[in-house]
């Protein structure tokens, strides 16, 4: 799997809709499910809610949260009967509930349990398995730390880290606080790829500039994407040109045309078209004509042609 460009795990965003539209606008990136909980996948009766993917959604990587190798070698087994092309463990998110359950960042404290998850998770799964970590919680001290951290946790054998180049606080600041207050270290990032040459590293954190980052990839060897592309989705058009030596940036006439056909085909299936609805809408945010954009795809006739109208009228159709 070429992971150079990747889109992160976003709890109440990257969902099976999200993903769909996302692989309409680049064939290439790499998507990631939102953090499930390996009890949500082994106690719940109805898991499709968490499991769901469609094939062309592929490569996507199955995030999930927990800290018992046992549950989580059980998780890994589910998702390994379910096409996805990779299991991350999460150990980067700070919330207060994930704090409490022992999980998520406050497992940079624990790196002999990471490696015991990860062990587990790997001896139980054919596909690749992988962390998204921080650079340290709290006041630890990361020069200290974190290639300590690092070398234990790779005794599972994985191979790929995605690092959120800062640090996370599990006192006194908020999940969305966490996501901006501790200041972005890359330098940080860069030295672990300088001292674990063979591990692939996956910077991650305030990246906002496509043609700019692209020069990161001399020093890691691929970049995950958060809320830029929840804010600017539509700029994912233009990710398979600039990192995947494609010739061309994704049409937008054919990404209307496709999310059209999703949108009709879940209908027809029964689903209500108001999830993708609202993943459309955001596709188009931020553009002076998306206020008529949100109109016309949240009406019960959704006219496809009216929208591709607009988007030409702006001048902004790829030739
Ligand atoms: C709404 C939201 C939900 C998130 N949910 C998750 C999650 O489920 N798992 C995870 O590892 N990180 C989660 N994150 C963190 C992102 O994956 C990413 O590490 C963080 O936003 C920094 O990257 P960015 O600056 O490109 O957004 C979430 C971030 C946001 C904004």
């Amino acid at each position: 799997m070429d992971r150079t460009f990747c889109i992160a795990p976003m709890m109440g965003r990257t969902d099976t809709h999200f993903r769909n539209l996302c692989r309409f606008a680049s064939k290439h990136a790499v998507l990631f499910t939102e953090m499930v909980h390996s009890n949500a996948l082994l106690k719940n009766k109805r898991i499709d809610k968490y499991i769901q993917k469609t094939d062309i959604e592929n490569p996507v990587v199955f995030q999930l949260g927990g800290c018992e190798p046992m549950d989580l070698a059980e998780a890994t087994k589910i998702i390994n009967e379910n096409k996805y092309d990779e299991i991350n463990l999460n150990v980067g998110c700070p919330s207060p509930r994930v704090k409490s359950g022992g999980f998520g960042a406050f497992l940079m404290y624990e790196p002999t349990k990471v490696k015991d998850c990860l062990s587990a998770m790997t001896a139980s799964s054919d596909i690749p398995i992988t962390a998204k970590i921080r650079l340290g919680v709290d006041n630890q001290d990361i020069d200290e730390t974190l290639d300590n951290f690092i070398e234990i946790i790779l005794q599972s054998g994985i191979k790929t880290l995605y690092v959120h180049a800062r640090k996370g606080m599990l006192e006194g600041l908020n999940p969305k606080e966490n996501r901006n207050i501790p200041p972005l270290n890359y330098e940080r990032v860069y030295r672990i790829k300088e001292d674990f040459p063979d591990i692939e590293i996956i910077l991650n954190g305030g990246l906002s500039d496509f043609l700019e980052d692209k020069n990161k990839l001399k020093m890691v060897d691929g970049l995950m994407y958060g809320r830029y592309v929840c804010e600017k989705p539509y700029e994912l058009t233009k990710v398979d040109k600039i990192f995947y030596q494609s010739t061309k940036e994704t049409n937008i006439e054919t990404l209307v045309m496709m999310m059209e056909k999703y949108l009709i085909e879940n209908q027809n299936l029964g689903f209500s078209g108001y999830l993708i609805k609202r993943h459309m809408v955001n596709f188009f945010k931020g553009f002076s004509y998306s206020k008529k954009i949100r109109q016309i795809i949240m009406s019960d006739n959704l006219n496809v042609d009216e929208i591709i109208r607009i988007l030409k009228k702006k001048h902004l159709l790829v030739a």
